[in-house]
């Protein structure tokens, strides 16, 4: 069990909620680990000493570490203007760039880890060694060890979310082990480095047959760990017993209500899981070394992942991402010329600014062929691929888009906005449900430029050839621009437009069949850019200003903005200095249409539809699929503000549904760190989004946000746990269950991954209503699968009249078994200092170095080496040598010097030496090292 979690009790939950409701409009604490007193302290955000706020405390330290060596060695100066999330995304790429960045992404790669690492209480809730429990020492440290293999595998393949996951579970077992062991009563006040090393041995483990604990009667006695356990620095920790109370004989338990060991003899528990009046100082030492641990695990994967590339990991990019998947059939010669046309556009005018993408995805389809899909952070790389593409074959036939989308929609980051070029259907529709589903559970838009469809329309005898992809769009937020082939370049305005860091959706509406409306929206100070898209035929529309200010769509250039027209498409873009307050469109058309009005702010929300687990340390989990209907929703959101969540209040938080426009508020419970529970008892019919109303406290204006993935309940439900890594040529089996509220009998059930990998499953299940049905999955990657690779599987129900589905999106991340846990080893081979000055104040013109020698003994082999620490230069010889050498040079001003080697694996070896005299002599002693030199040089130099 865990952990530093202490439980959620429903009173205090209770409190909260009164706390909060009493009050107009919910105050929201800055990203304070410790919250105020009246926030009893959860599971997810504030809290005190909660494996959340340790994981917190050291991912924010460390993220800062790495902003700020990476600013330094581009020539900056880190300055952040406050410890939140945002304000450290700012701080952390504003140096090289102009312009506003969200937090958004961070925040919710954070949320990730947390919740990984929360989930380890429920989908491990008995097992011992994911807590160290029952003296699971070894088998508790190979979770640890494999772990950080798979994180390092994962982020080479670049599968960073994966990486997030595995980081949060693995965190959880390492911070357990000084809670649940008896490290902290030893004394000891560091962390146990062994337990994130495998070749290290773990020393002085208990056998299970001594004794390790006295008796104690009140269940909570300090330390009764037995003296000659304590003596000898025995290790041990807590039995746990859920269902049994039976530990062998004289051992420790792990203590509290739901370890039925405790009331076995020796009674009590070891567990310092929370803070009580007689555990301060034993609860308080197992919080800090927890938190040092989780500092050396962190460093560790930084130092084999590189700084870019662990910054990316935590979502510390530039939120914007080009994403474009393109038909390369024979029709589409002139649309692949303009999608190379407003790629470079891209990557030429926003160079050098908060709106260059960090990321470019290509997929491209025909028929029957699609990708494989291209992600590269190099523009360049973007540009030449992009140039490579040829219109060619196909011909008029309906093509392979929705397999090309499937890859584009699991390969780029969530929430990224995906462009599709096509003029012809989808042959491969019967991938729809597994699209919706991969919409929803990675928010991602959708936007279709569809041309040609007149060519087309002939062949069908449905009214829209495309109404397929409209849906999509809807069901994402995203647009369905119908354009002819000539005017596609005054159409993709719109993919600049979304290509910014801190885009925000105020309003999205849709009417089907259309009809006169006035929609209310309310646009705040924070706003830049604002542009309101309306897709339909045969639309008229007024806009007017909070100062009743009118603009007609006749009026291309008028008061309040530019309006332009191409296709099915309206665009009108506010000036620049538009007014704060409520503006409104009014609509006529009785043909369907969308709305949507967006913007350039940092003012915004995450969010996530969530359910709480039961057990000892209760939580709250990520719902993978659709909420359950004849139920209350729960959402888990975030609020970003312009400086941290405490520069801005909520008013209000409610679904929305997308037909009738109605909204259903939810009750609010602030958790903390700018989280938000939200309850919404009565849901919609429907689809729905999320909309969030409140005030900005810098501008003091008021503020909306919407999501744009739309959202329906669901009487199905599908429960499946990834709980391991698959191997590359083994069958991997995954249990699922399904179970309805609903009529039972025969569900259809289906499952895709995007890797094709062979996969069996059974093709129906046959339901009664409220009970599990249970079956296996099994997918097997194939033995030639890099390890790292992470596949997207999605199982869907869907009942025989079709009325009712559900599904579940799962990534597996497949990681080959390695053997090597050896570190590379750096042998420092000389130092020659004699030249630097007794007074480092004169140390200007002299210069230090130092040699070494860097082996892997029978390891992967070295792959990389960088100097961490120092300002010097180093060289070194061919890294496919068994023996490298490396040399350093430095001013003698420059004293120390750190550096890494990094082997194929990812074990990292580190290289240490500092020049500081301690005053007197030299503190290095040159004799031995120089002769080594000597010797080296000798065998270096022979022919
Ligand atoms: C193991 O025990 C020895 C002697 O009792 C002690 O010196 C050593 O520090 C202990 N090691 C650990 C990791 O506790
Ligand atoms: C967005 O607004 C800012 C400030 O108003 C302006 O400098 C910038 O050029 C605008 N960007 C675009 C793409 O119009």
């Amino acid at each position: 069990m865990s952990h530093f979690f202490k439980s959620l009790k429903s009173s205090q939950l209770r409190n909260v909620k009164h706390s909060m409701t009493s009050m107009l409009g919910i105050a929201l604490f800055g990203w304070a680990l410790i919250a105020g007193p009246t926030v009893a302290f959860v599971p997810i955000g504030g809290g005190v000493s909660t494996h959340v706020s340790i994981t917190g405390t050291a991912l924010l330290q460390k993220v800062t570490e790495t902003c700020r060596a990476v600013a330094e060695a581009a020539g900056h100066e880190f300055k952040s203007t406050g410890s939140s999330p945002e304000e450290l995304v700012q701080a952390c790429l504003g140096p090289t760039a102009t312009g506003e960045v969200s937090g958004a992404k961070f925040h919710s790669a954070l949320q990730e880890i947390y919740r990984q690492n929360g989930l380890v209480d429920r989908d491990f809730v008995n097992s011992a060694p994911h807590h160290f429990n029952s003296e699971a020492f070894l088998q508790g440290r190979a979770l640890i060890t494999e772990g950080m293999v798979a994180i390092k595998a994962n982020i080479r393949e670049e599968n960073f979310q994966a990486a997030r996951e595995t980081l949060g579970r693995v965190l959880h077992t390492l911070q357990d082990f000084y809670s649940h062991s008896n490290w902290v009563e030893l004394g000891y006040t560091e962390p146990y480095i062994n337990l994130i090393r495998r070749d290290l041995p773990l020393e002085n483990l208990t056998d299970v047959n001594t004794a390790t604990c006295s008796d104690c009667a009140s269940g909570t006695c300090p330390n009764p760990i037995l003296p000659n356990i304590q003596k000898k620095k025995k290790l041990t920790s807590g039995y746990m017993g859920i269902f049994s109370s039976s530990k062998p004989k004289g051992k420790c338990s792990h203590g509290g209500a739901a370890d039925l060991t405790s009331t076995a003899v020796p009674r009590g528990g070891l567990n310092k899981d929370e803070r009580r009046s007689d555990n301060v100082a034993l609860h308080n030492a197992a919080v800090n070394a927890a938190t040092a641990a989780s500092l050396q695990l962190l460093d560790d994967i930084r130092l084999a992942a590189g700084d870019n590339d662990f910054l990316r990991m935590m979502g510390i990019a530039r939120s914007s991402v080009v994403c474009f998947v393109i038909d390369t059939t024979g029709s589409m010669s002139d649309d692949i010329d303009e999608a190379r046309e407003v790629v470079y556009e891209i990557i030429d005018s926003k160079k050098g600014t908060q709106d260059e993408p960090s990321e470019y995805i290509l997929v491209p389809f025909n028929d029957p062929s699609f990708g494989p899909m291209i992600r590269t952070t190099d523009p360049n790389k973007m540009k030449r691929e992009i140039s490579k593409l040829k219109a060619d074959g196909g011909g008029d036939i309906p093509e392979m888009c929705l397999s090309g989308l499937q890859l584009a929609l699991t390969g780029a980051p969530a929430s990224s906005h995906i462009y599709v070029f096509t003029d012809a259907t989808a042959k491969d529709i019967a991938l729809k449900d597994t699209i919706v589903a991969l919409i929803r559970s990675t928010k991602s838009t959708v936007s279709f430029f569809m041309t040609g469809a007149s060519r087309r329309r002939r062949r069908s005898l449905r009214a829209d050839p495309f109404n397929d992809y409209k849906d999509l769009a809807l069901a994402s937020g995203g647009q369905a621009i119908q354009v002819s082939k000539k005017q596609l370049p005054q159409a993709t305005d719109v993919i600049l437009d979304t290509s910014t860091s801190a885009l925000v959706t105020v309003l999205q509406r849709a009417r089907n069949p259309g009809k006169q409306e006035t929609f209310p929206f309310i646009l705040d100070e924070s706003l830049q850019n604002i542009t309101i898209y309306i897709t339909g035929t045969s639309i008229t529309f007024t806009l007017t200003n909070p100062a009743s200010v009118s603009q007609s769509n006749t009026e291309a250039s008028g008061k309040l903005g530019t309006i332009q027209t191409v296709g099915n498409l309206r665009r009108v873009r506010l000036n620049a200095d538009k007014q704060t307050g409520t503006w409104q469109i009014n609509i006529n058309s009785n043909q369907p249409y969308t709305l949507k009005v967006t913007g350039q702010s940092t003012i915004t929300f995450i969010y996530d539809f969530v359910e709480s687990f039961k057990g000892p340390h209760p939580g709250f989990a990520v719902l993978s699929g659709r909420p359950q209907a004849g139920q209350p929703a729960t959402l888990m959101l975030s609020v970003m503000g312009r400086k941290g969540p405490s520069s801005l209040t909520v008013s209000n938080i409610g679904l929305v549904t997308s037909g009738p426009g109605t909204v259903t508020s939810g009750t609010m419970t602030d958790m903390g760190g700018g989280d938000i529970l939200v309850t919404v008892d009565e849901v919609p019919e429907g689809e729905f989004v999320v909309i969030l109303k409140g005030t900005d406290k810098v501008s003091n204006t008021e503020f909306q946000r919407q999501s744009t993935t739309q959202m329906s309940v669901s009487k199905v439900n599908i429960q499946a746990v990834v709980d391991s890594n698959a191997e590359p040529g083994k069958a991997f089996k995954l249990p699922f269950s399904v179970i309805t509220q609903g009529p039972g009998g025969q569900y259809h059930i289906s499952a895709r991954n995007d890797r094709n990998f062979p996969m069996s499953y059974p093709s129906s299940l046959t339901l009664t209503t409220g009970k599990y049905t249970n079956d296996t999955l099994t997918i097997t990657p194939p033995a030639s699968t890099p390890s790292g690779t992470d596949v997207t599987l999605t199982v869907e129900a869907k009942s025989s009249s079709g009325a009712d589905s559900n599904y579940i999106v799962l990534r597996l991340s497949v990681v080959t078994k390695i053997t090597d846990f050896v570190q590379p080893l750096c042998e420092v081979v000389s130092v020659l200092a004699d030249d630097c000055p007794q007074d480092v104040s004169q140390c200007g013109p002299f210069q230090w170095e130092l040699s070494a020698n860097l082996t892997d003994g029978n390891g992967t082999g070295i792959e990389r080496i960088s100097l961490q620490q120092g300002d010097g230069t180093l060289s070194y010889t061919s890294l496919s040598a068994p023996i490298i050498q490396a040399n350093y040079n430095a001013s003698c001003c420059s004293q120390i010097v750190e550096f890494v080697a990094v082997d194929k694996v990812g074990n990292v070896g580190k290289c240490y030496q500092s020049i500081v005299r301690s005053g007197g002599p030299p503190a290095l002693t040159l004799s031995l090292p120089l002769w080594l030199c000597l010797l080296v040089s000798a065998f270096v130099m022979r022919p």
